[in-house]
């Protein structure tokens, strides 16, 4: 009788054969990923306790974060989602269009805003000033990941996963071109994979 193959709860560390051409390097694994997750959902809980609260997610990069926090919220919420994209095969960002509105009533409700990724901070800077003509009592911010030195407006999150250095990252929701958003991890892309 063959063995059963039992599933591993170990952490990928290293970047599966499949990738090794376009993953450089995995940056958070997924037990790194699942414990930050759930550290973040513990001080969301602690600071929405009581409230009415929205969750209000971008699509498509919050996929996986979103699916992971919310599963640790232990508490009432609404969930709804904005659509936005910046219509760009690359990685330099461009005009934002909104591909998707907000249908949940936000007027005197408590809204956390979550993004996968902080970068130059105009996505979130201009999703914020959307939301805040809703007339919300609070909006806190909530992103996976945020990369300071390439913020270009004066926008900072309330809740943040991993600070991370200046590098082009995919996987745990996160694409390149609309691929990679399934692998269980945030990798490093190479360069060579959009410099060409
Ligand atoms: P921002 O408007 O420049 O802050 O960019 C935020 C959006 O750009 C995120 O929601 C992501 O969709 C995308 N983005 C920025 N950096 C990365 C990255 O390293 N990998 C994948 N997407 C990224
Ligand atoms: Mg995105």
């Amino acid at each position: 009788m063959p063995t059963p193959r039992i599933p591993t709860l170990l952490p990928v560390t290293r970047v599966p054969v499949r990738l090794r051409k376009e993953v450089a390097a995995i940056l958070i694994t997924r037990a790194q990923l699942a414990r930050r997750v759930r550290e973040l959902a513990r001080d969301v809980q602690r600071d929405f306790a009581g409230r009415d609260l929205v969750v209000v997610s971008l699509l498509n990069g919050t996929v996986m974060f979103l699916a992971d926090l919310i599963r640790h919220l232990n508490m009432p919420l609404r969930l709804d989602f904005i659509g936005v994209s910046s219509y760009r095969e690359g990685t330099a960002s461009r005009e934002l269009v909104f591909t998707k509105e907000l249908r949940l009533e936000v007027k005197g409700r408590d809204v956390l805003l979550v993004d996968d990724i902080l970068d130059t901070g105009k996505t979130l800077c201009t999703v914020l000033a959307k939301l805040r003509e809703l007339k919300p009592r609070e909006i806190k911010t909530c992103v996976l990941l945020d990369k300071p030195s390439r913020r270009e407006q004066d926008v900072q999150a309330d809740y943040v996963g991993f600070e991370i250095p200046d590098m082009f990252v995919v996987g745990y929701g996160l694409d390149y071109a609309e691929r990679y958003r399934n692998l269980p991890f945030v990798g490093v892309l190479k360069p060579e994979m959009y410099r060409s």
